[in-house]
């Protein structure tokens, strides 16, 4: 039986990615290394954890004593490494823990990885790292070739740490793949992003936040899709590369956040429009060829189905997200947005 290390697994993407293993794979053993901060939750791995082929270490990816003794006890064959700071705003506001997580955090990852058998390693990135596009330029796309071009302390973190993995690859042969995701949305998103924080405070008949004037346009994927990206990367990914994941669903902040009332049946007159989010991303668009020609990957889930899909299960899983929202969550929501 194979063993994955799932770093990060208690958070949005990488929880996902746990259920996306376990269902895809009988004979896979999933442990997930997780430190638990503000955007970990083990209540969404309460069905993981009734699986035996699965097993939670609560832990700190920039620990080396603690990260380098579960590798030794786990021989992992295959390391994921979703464990990060990722919001944007809290990078602008406190950048510290974003270096030392995402760049810090990566290198005690790579280091294990090289120390205990040459391990197969994959780095989930964003897309982020390219910077973003002009709005009036619709024929421009990321693809992997375009420049790391960095805006935020958020995205410089994450583009630092995709240059050590390349690093790690050149100067010890690790064998190692990286993946540049667009926008995710789905189960389990933590309510600090822009469509659960849309939901829940459209429920709520709150003010909906729109930063600026809601033009910025991002390319979301149904989370499921950029989890079976990284499976067939892991499966069938040249080492030493670097993937770009996004299935050409470009939309403007307000468009999202008009579908979502809509959906909801809620009216447009919640919207108020606040100052804008500083050095703030024009537009996000990735050209996925690469990916597609290579290993087939292609997006499933339609964002016309994957929203219905998202706000049902936003609807259906109240507790889960109120919890958040009723908790630590009240002061990070008052700090950001009550004088903006
Ligand atoms: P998230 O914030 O929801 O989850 C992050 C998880 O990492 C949490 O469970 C947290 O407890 C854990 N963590 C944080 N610091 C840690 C540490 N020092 N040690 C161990 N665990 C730690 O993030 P997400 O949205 O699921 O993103 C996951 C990854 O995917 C990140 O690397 C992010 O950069 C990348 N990504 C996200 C998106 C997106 O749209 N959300 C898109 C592309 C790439
Ligand atoms: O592109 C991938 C990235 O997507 C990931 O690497 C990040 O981890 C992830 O957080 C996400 O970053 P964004 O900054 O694009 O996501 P966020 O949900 O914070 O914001 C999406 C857009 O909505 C952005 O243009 C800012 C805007 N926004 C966001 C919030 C939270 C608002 O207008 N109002 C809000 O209250």
């Amino acid at each position: 039986m194979k063993t994955i290390l799932v770093t990060g697994g208690a958070g949005f993407i990488g929880s996902n990615f746990v259920y996306y293993e376990l269902k895809k794979y009988k004979d896979l053993r999933v442990v997930c290394l997780d430190s638990l901060t503000y955007a970990g939750n083990l209540e969404t791995l309460k069905e993981a954890m009734a699986n035996p082929n699965f097993r939670f270490v609560k832990g700190d990816i920039t620990d080396r004593k603690a990260v380098y003794s579960l590798f030794e006890e786990e021989k992992f064959d295959f390391v994921v490494n979703f464990a990060a700071e990722s919001h944007v705003d809290r990078s602008i506001d406190e950048p510290e823990v974003f270096l030392k997580t995402n760049i810090l955090g990566t290198q005690v990852l790579l280091d294990a990885a090289k120390k205990f058998g040459n391990i197969r390693y994959h780095q989930v990135s964003t897309d982020e790292v390219y910077g973003d596009l002009p709005l009036n330029r619709p024929d421009l796309f990321f693809t992997e070739e375009t420049p790391i071009h960095t805006s935020s302390p958020y995205s410089a973190s994450k583009a630092s740490a995709d240059l050590l993995v390349m690093a790690y690859y050149r100067t010890y042969g690790l064998p190692v793949t990286i993946s540049r995701c667009s926008n995710n949305y789905g189960p389990y998103h933590f309510p600090e992003k822009l469509i659960p924080l849309m939901i829940a405070n459209a429920l709520a008949e709150k003010s909906l936040p729109v930063y600026g004037d809601g033009k910025n346009v991002r390319d979301w994927l149904y989370v499921e899709d950029h989890c079976k990206a990284i499976d067939m990367i892991l499966e069938n990914g040249r080492v030493g590369e670097v993937y770009n994941i996004g299935g050409h669903n470009e939309k403007t902040n307000l468009e999202v956040v008009k579908t979502v009332l809509r959906i909801l049946g809620k009216s447009e007159s919640l919207i108020s429009f606040v100052k804008d989010r500083p050095g703030h991303d024009m537009r996000y668009a990735i050209d996925p060829t690469k990916i597609r020609n290579e290993l087939g990957w292609y997006p499933e889930t339609s964002f016309d189905e994957g929203i219905e899909k998202t706000v049902k299960w936003f609807l259906e899983n109240k507790p889960w997200w109120e919890n958040i929202i009723n908790g630590e969550y009240v002061k990070y929501y008052e700090k950001m947005y009550s004088k903006r």
